[in-house]
């Protein structure tokens, strides 16, 4: 939402479609960059791999390309990963100034695990290599490479001759006009060869690289060559609007094609309002990432919006694989589908096997800064995709129980009777939720760290109040600070240096919701630290434990500037240019806010913030939305492709504003949104200030019940939904799910994204068609069972069926062989239920098992580091239901206990039923069967879930 709308918005919230003002934001026509690598037709390679430079020790290879036309050398290294994982990194040999490198610590948290790397042979043509199960080949001439899984290609990079690495370089005709001194000066290079990541181990590093040969590269640090690509308008300056990019270091831009062999289906990239598959980007720019604060964004659309991360993934019935390009800067990435024949791979032909008609999606990639550094996570099956991105971007952190509750939001709520207000009604309504939010209007004059004190005078006493019934409080926390010399946040930053600067060295001032602003500057780890002292409880006002974080306008969203957001020639910490480093500005908001809440607990408690900019990593801080989305079915549809790409891309704690923000959704819609959003990972209720008033408890009676089902029906689930967290914060599996990921070899799911899975158990498709009384689901698995759950009807797998959808009806289906724990007490608050007993739900596959996990800990600090936790594995096989120890490492006590258990799919009439228990004793339950829908109904078995059991169905 930017400033210059805020007027306009007013009256046409209301009425017509609204849609995005493209006039505000680059085509790929528009961005320098992005053109000259998009035309770029080099016919055949000008790269070549010179193999005389061939060094290698037990985990990398290292070798020069060689640029023919500009005689630029490249440095090219080939380091093998732990977990199947490759990473490729191409930099300039020499460069005149270091190019920018993502350090280690908030993307990358550490160096990654090395792995050995074999070289099988190196002839004439090239060098070949083996890590793990995985083989690889380097063409010399031209340079390419080649990466097979099985002995079957999967990716290719450079086979389509888009390697294109605009090297830094003096502006023509300003070398001639210096004097000699200065000459001789820049023909040496500005700093070292860049070096390859150290190998993990103490393996010396044989080579036949010849002494001296780097100094080579330092010639095209003189006045440019003939051969040097003809300057073109916007290499050394470029204009768009009213704004002038200043450039200082000329054309830098990086790009590269990957090509997948054998995959017809990509998906990944966020963020984009698009479907999950990727579309060819034939005939539309290329998919953009470029963290920006898109007003009124269009759907199905490949511009960028508020977050980016650069990971696609490959999958096919065989085979998944990803890349994640790791670079922070702008980034374009084209798509077109192939037929891959033996032409393609006629360089490789010794390892091709199969037919002419391969399906091919070739991908390009580029980048206006950095370098490239490619990470190529080798699959084979989704789930280890997923861990290998894991672990180089780390896992979502497991969140409080309350944050995976509902939270109810707007901007705004007015003052302390409003919040009041809505706390009692949503009682009234006997409507649970957990957190009670505030926007921009309850800081004095949107200076952040501030109250309104005329509406929110005593805000530790409304804190307090939600306290009192379990409940938390968010408040926005935005990033600009209000140019304002008694604000002594804005002054205390100042005076110590920490606001972004312009190439000038002066702070850099722009406009946002306070007016004038400047911005701290995330990317220095000394304003990190200083942001998260703020949130410490005696320095933040009205802070309580139960007051938590929302970072918004973090793309940073300046109203004024160009796209909305900075200018790229701005600089940051180590003299870095925003152009490097745009994408990761707002995970650094991020990071710093959530460190900010650990340090006030000194240590304890999880932090809980929601970030609207992000990049590859922040699934570590907190949570994601998607931003201002329109109250319309079209964008009701669009938020569940846009919550399974986040998902698949790591940013699993992810959700959209229900109801939509813009507009005034019907009765129908919210109640339909709300029926979806009960399922997103992260459900909250959001809406601009302009719209009506839309708390759950104001709609139609017959409405509210409704949405009070559904939400009542999320917190019966947060078991099922925090154990999954759990298991995701181990190995980066999705929340949310496309069918693909449990069923890889389904070929008729690999489109779908209106069906998907909540974990590995629940299938829902949310009905989001207007008037809608039946929808189409897909059951997937043709050996599979799945169970409505309300009814417990059973439906085969590998069909997909219209099914009656009435209003007041969810298609949600338990799979067959899983078990879901579940609290059946529905209290005001997830915090209230802390303490409350499960019920299981055991739903039996053809072979007449199941399986399940029971998580639970605190609910809310770090104690479960401390092994502070249960972790059960539930298993049904024999007529017998057991729980078991699944981590022998736990040491947590807890009074909550199981109340009931509930199996569907049981085929016969069941006599007695036995307990028995871990201190040997067994006691008959008591029981119900309902014959007709085949459900088998234990009562009271009144164990305590940290015990081991077993229950046998005589
Ligand atoms: C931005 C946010 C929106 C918020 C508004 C006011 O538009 O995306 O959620 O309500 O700013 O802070």
């Amino acid at each position: 939402m930017s400033f210059v709308h805020v007027c306009i918005c007013i009256s046409v919230l209301v009425s017509q479609s609204l849609s995005v003002n493209k006039d505000n934001f680059k085509s790929c026509d528009q961005s320098g960059f992005c053109k000259r690598q998009r035309n770029y037709e080099p016919g055949e390679s000008t790269y070549i791999a010179l193999l005389n430079s061939l060094k290698t020790t037990s985990t990398s290879i290292e070798l020069q390309l060689l640029n023919k036309k500009n005689s630029v050398k490249l440095l090219l290294q080939v380091i093998g990963l732990q977990d199947n994982t490759i990473r490729v990194k191409i930099n300039e040999l020499s460069p005149l100034k270091l190019r920018y490198e993502i350090p280690y610590g908030e993307v990358i948290t550490k160096q990654p695990v090395q792995q050995e790397i074999k070289v099988d042979g190196s002839s004439q043509k090239g060098v070949t290599f083996t890590v793990g199960d995985t083989t690889g080949v380097i063409s010399a001439e031209p340079f390419r490479m080649d990466i097979f899984s099985s002995n079957e290609p999967v990716i290719s990079l450079n086979a389509r001759n888009l390697l294109k690495f605009e090297h830094m370089r003096v502006k023509p005709g300003w070398f001639s006009s210096i004097g000699s001194g200065l000459k001789s000066w820049f023909s040496q290079p500005f700093r070292e060869t860049p070096q390859p990541d150290p190998p993990n181990d103490d393996h010396e590093a044989e080579s036949d690289h010849k002494e001296g040969e780097n100094e080579e590269g330092k010639e095209e640090n003189e006045e440019n060559k003939e051969d040097e690509p003809k300057d073109e308008p916007n290499m050394w300056e470029e204009t768009y609007k009213t704004f002038t990019d200043s450039k200082p270091n000329g054309p830098t831009s990086v790009g590269m094609d990957i090509s997948f062999p054998g995959f017809q289906f990509v998906y990944g990239i966020p963020q984009h309002a698009d479907s999950l598959a990727l579309k060819t980007t034939k005939n539309s720019d290329p998919y953009r990432l470029f963290n920006l604060d898109v007003f009124e964004y269009d759907i199905y659309s490949p511009m960028a919006l508020y977050g980016s991360v650069p990971m696609m993934i490959a999958h096919n019935e065989k085979k998944t694989v990803a890349v994640f390009w790791h670079n922070a800067a702008e980034t374009w990435v084209d798509i077109s589908s192939n037929v891959a024949d033996k032409t393609i791979f006629s360089k490789v032909a010794d390892f091709v096997q199969g037919n002419n008609e391969i399906p091919q999606t070739d991908t390009h990639w580029f980048s206006e800064s950095g370098i490239i550094d490619l990470f190529i996570m080798m699959g084979p099956r989704p789930k280890d995709v997923f861990r290998q991105y894991a672990l180089i971007t780390g896992t979502t952190a497991l969140p409080p129980l309350f944050s995976i509750a509902y939270h109810q939001c707007r901007w705004n709520y007015n003052d302390e009777a409003d919040v009041a207000a809505v706390e009692e009604n949503m009682d009234k309504a006997d409507i649970p939720f957990d957190v009670m939010w505030l926007d921009i209007e309850h800081t004095d004059g949107k200076r952040y760290f501030t109250w309104a004190n005329d509406k929110f005078p005593n805000p530790k006493d409304m804190i307090g109040k939600l306290s009192s019934k379990g409940r938390k409080m968010v408040i926005i926390v935005d990033p600009h600070l209000k140019k304002d010399d008694s604000y002594d946040v804005y002054t205390d930053a100042k005076s110590k240096g920490y606001f972004v600067k312009n190439k000038d060295g002066s702070d850099y001032e722009g406009w946002c919701w306070p007016g004038t602003s400047a911005w701290p500057d995330f990317i220095n780890p000394d304003v990190q630290q200083w942001w998260a002292s703020k949130f410490v409880y005696d320095t933040q006002p009205g802070s309580t434990p139960d007051l938590f974080v929302w970072n918004d306008m973090n793309e940073p969203s300046v109203f004024n500037g160009p796209e909305v957001t900075f200018l790229k020639d701005l600089i940051h910490h180590g003299g870095v240019e925003n152009r490097d480093v745009h994408n990761i500005y707002g995970l650094y908001v991020q990071k710093a806010t959530a460190d900010g809440l650990v340090l006030r607990s000194g240590g304890r408690d999880r932090p809980f913030v929601l970030t609207r900019a992000f990049f590859a990593g922040s699934q570590k801080y907190g949570a994601v939305w998607t931003g201002d989305n329109m109250g319309e079915w079209s964008h009701l549809k669009i938020s569940i492709p846009m919550i399974l790409s986040l998902n698949i891309a790591g940013i699993t704690f992810s959700g959209a504003d229900i109801g939509g923000f813009f507009k005034n959704p019907d009765a129908e819609l919210q109640t339909r949104w709300y029926q979806a959003g009960s399922f997103y990972p992260f459900f909250r209720a959001h809406a601009h200030l302009d719209t009506k008033r839309r708390e759950p408890y104001l709609l139609p009676e017959e409405n509210m019940k409704i949405v009070r089902d559904a939400i009542r029906a999320r917190y019966s689930l947060l078991p099922y939904l925090y154990t999954q967290f759990y298991l995701a914060e181990k190995d980066g599996r999705p929340i949310m799910q496309p069918l693909w990921v449990e069923f890889p070899e389904e070929t008729a799911t690999f489109g779908i994204d209106d069906n998907f899975l909540l974990g590995p158990a629940l299938l829902v498709r949310p009905v989001t068609e207007q008037g809608a009384t039946t929808a189409n689901v897909y059951f997937p698995g043709s050996d599979q069972i799945w169970y409505d759950v309300q009814t417990y009807a059973q439906f085969s797998g590998g069909q997909e069926k219209n099914i009656d959808a009435p209003l007041n009806k969810i298609p949600v289906y338990q799979r067959g062989g899983t078990i879901i724990p579940r609290k059946m007490r529905i209290r005001r608050s997830a915090t209230l239920s802390y303490q409350d007993p499960f019920t299981l739900i055991v739903c039996l596959d053809k072979q007449a098992k199941a399986l399940g996990h029971l998580y639970a800990d605190d609910y809310r600090s770090f104690q479960y580091k401390n092994r502070e936790y249960i972790h059960r594995g539930l298993i049904f096989e024999n007529n017998q239901l057991e729980s078991k120890n699944f981590d022998r490492n736990s040491k947590y006590t807890t009074k909550e206990w199981i109340e009931k258990i509930v199996i569907a799919g049981f085929k016969k009439t069941p006599n007695k039923i036995f307990l028995k228990k871990s201190d040997g004793s067994t006691i008959e339950l008591g029981h119900s069967f309902n014959s007709e829908n085949k459900v088998l109904t234990i009562r009271k078995p009144d164990v305590n879930i940290s015990e081991d059991w077993r229950i046998t169905i005589n």
